[in-house]
């Protein structure tokens, strides 16, 4: 169809691509994403399907910054329930925020601190059921009830941040989200360090 483009992936069709402007024009062009959410789909199946098209979407581009950008896009509008998607990214001292979807967020966050803290210094993801039963929870927003954290570390094993979802649903995220943002995180990591991974 003119005027119409399809990007393929590992999962078959993952993005219509809806060109507002002629072929010829596409260098400089944007060209619009259509998200489309797989939430009919088991807990497990509908990540999958989240990491091909995360794939589709990072594919081709390394930039830390567009890649984190539209990756927190991604999933912000791609999960149901979720009041902030973002990252932090260690800064050698503590960790930054990065690039996210949702309310304006606290910016600096020292290791060991808080749920991103907590998981930046452990390396081991974080699923908290009620924030307020977190001890040292650090509350950017009054909406997040729960909150999910997955460490981002480098293939030579040096820390480059968190990824940090919140829902405004106590219990929202369970150990099937946890695997299935760990997968996200690889496709987002691996993106960004090609020849590393
Ligand atoms: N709740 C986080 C702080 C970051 S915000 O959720 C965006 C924490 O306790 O580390």
């Amino acid at each position: 169809m003119p005027g119409m483009a399809r990007r393929e992936g590992n999962g078959g069709l993952l993005y219509t691509a809806r060109l507002a402007v002629s072929p010829s024009a596409l260098i400089t062009d944007a060209v619009m994403f259509e998200i489309s959410p797989a939430s009919h789909l088991p807990k497990a199946a509908q990540y999958e399907e989240l990491v091909a098209q995360a794939r589709a979407l990072l594919a081709g581009e390394t930039d830390w910054i567009a890649n984190a950008a539209n990756f927190s896009a991604f999933v912000f509008h791609s999960l149901s329930d979720l009041n902030w998607a973002g990252f932090y990214f260690h800064d050698g001292r503590e960790l930054v925020v990065g690039p996210f979807q949702g309310k304006p967020a606290c910016v600096r966050i020292a290791l060991g601190k808080g749920v991103c803290g907590t998981a930046a210094q452990t390396r081991q993801t974080q699923v908290v059921r009620d924030v307020h039963e977190f001890p040292g929870h650090i509350a950017c927003d009054s909406a997040s009830q729960s909150e999910i954290v997955v460490p981002l570390v480098a293939p030579d094993g040096t820390l480059i941040g968190v990824w940090d979802v919140d829902s405004p649903v106590v219990a929202r995220f369970d150990a099937e989200d946890a695997k299935g943002m760990e997968a996200l995180c690889a496709v987002f990591i691996e993106a960004a360090l090609p020849r590393a991974s």
